[in-house]
């Protein structure tokens, strides 16, 4: 793996394939961590006289055609304002980026474009042709081979891995060698946890699939644990869930008894009628949610329950969040 901080970057043009998929509302960015964690990577280019050019995707568009609601605008836009500087977002850019050295210009959502999902090499010859360097740094979908993050990393002159796909990955083979080695082993004592959140099971399949055997625990929350739930026979509203993976959710609930692995799931839950901050919270048994709650978190006894599980932790693998916290 070439990493960006070997790569030479005066007076070229890189392209940074960014996650800043971040969620909206009210056409605002209502979270930015994704976009404050690729701030260094960004500085760093620039600071050393690149022309900055960054791809992302923002949610899921049908691919082919502009949807304002899926566009960058709103990220751009926070991102000029964390950055201080300006942030152009360009809508048509295949044709070439006229972006001078020491300035950054961000692309409009990359799905808008026809091959991008598939994979296209017309597409992905395109990207490659708007820069120098191609630098990946977009680790939350570094598993999608994409155009803007397989194929252009096949054909651009140079292509490298950024800072911050290299330093999860480096955090990930900690927890790879930590999982192997189990409690007696480097990692010292303790119990060997994952924390699994998010909104979608499909996306986390093998993750999941992997860690039996590998795990003394494992807690569910977000939008998967609504999944497990309904998979137990409980009623979950309208709450996000996958009613395709719920059978998927059974057996894997079984294969993990069989396993050994202590399954972590939300015993209570807090419920509102819609996802705003005007919506009033209540607490409930999961056997209790009505046709028209939302599952929003987790409640407080499974807050507890939690807190005693990770006491014991040696090391905590954490993907994803266990509840809506975009919304307060
Ligand atoms: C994510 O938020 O999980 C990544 O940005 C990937 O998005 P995707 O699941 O729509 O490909």
């Amino acid at each position: 793996m070439i990493r960006m901080e070997e790569v030479a970057l005066a007076g070229r043009k890189v392209m940074i394939r960014v996650d800043m998929n971040t969620p909206l509302q009210d056409g605002r960015v209502a979270d930015d961590r994704r976009i404050r964690a690729c701030l260094p990577t960004i500085q760093t280019a620039l600071g050393a006289g690149a022309a900055v050019i960054l791809v992302s995707h923002l949610g899921r568009p049908d691919e082919g055609k502009f949807d304002a609601r899926f566009s960058l605008r709103p990220v751009a836009e926070k991102l000029s304002e964390l950055l201080g500087r300006a942030v152009p977002l360009l809508d048509d850019y295949l044709n070439g980026v006229d972006v001078a050295c020491g300035a950054v210009a961000m692309c409009e959502n990359v799905r808008f474009q026809p091959g991008e999902t598939g994979d296209d090499a017309g597409l992905a010859a395109r990207l490659a042709r708007l820069c120098d360097v191609f630098v990946m740094d977009a680790f939350g979908c570094a598993h999608r081979a994409h155009a803007s993050t397989h194929g252009v990393a096949q054909r651009a002159e140079v292509a490298c891995a950024g800072p911050l796909l290299c330093s999860e990955i480096e955090h990930l083979q900690k927890v790879l060698e930590w999982m192997q080695t189990g409690r007696s082993g480097k990692a010292g004592a303790g119990l060997r946890v994952a924390v699994i959140g998010g909104a979608k099971v499909s996306g986390k399949m093998e993750l999941l699939e992997s860690f039996t055997g590998k795990l003394d625990a494992l807690i569910v929350g977000g939008g998967i644990a609504n999944t497990f739930l309904a998979a137990r026979g409980h009623p979950v509203g309208g709450s996000l869930y996958e009613p395709g993976l719920v059978e998927f959710a059974k057996k894997y609930e079984a294969q993990a008894r069989r396993c050994g692995m202590r399954l972590v799931l939300p015993s209570d839950v807090v419920c509102a009628g819609s996802l705003s901050a005007a919506a009033t919270p209540v607490v409930k048994p999961p056997h209790e949610v009505g046709g028209g709650d939302l599952i929003l978190d987790a409640g407080p006894d499974t807050v507890a329950e939690i807190g005693e599980v990770l006491s014991k932790a040696g090391v905590i693998l954490w993907n994803g969040p266990l509840g809506a916290f975009e919304c307060e």
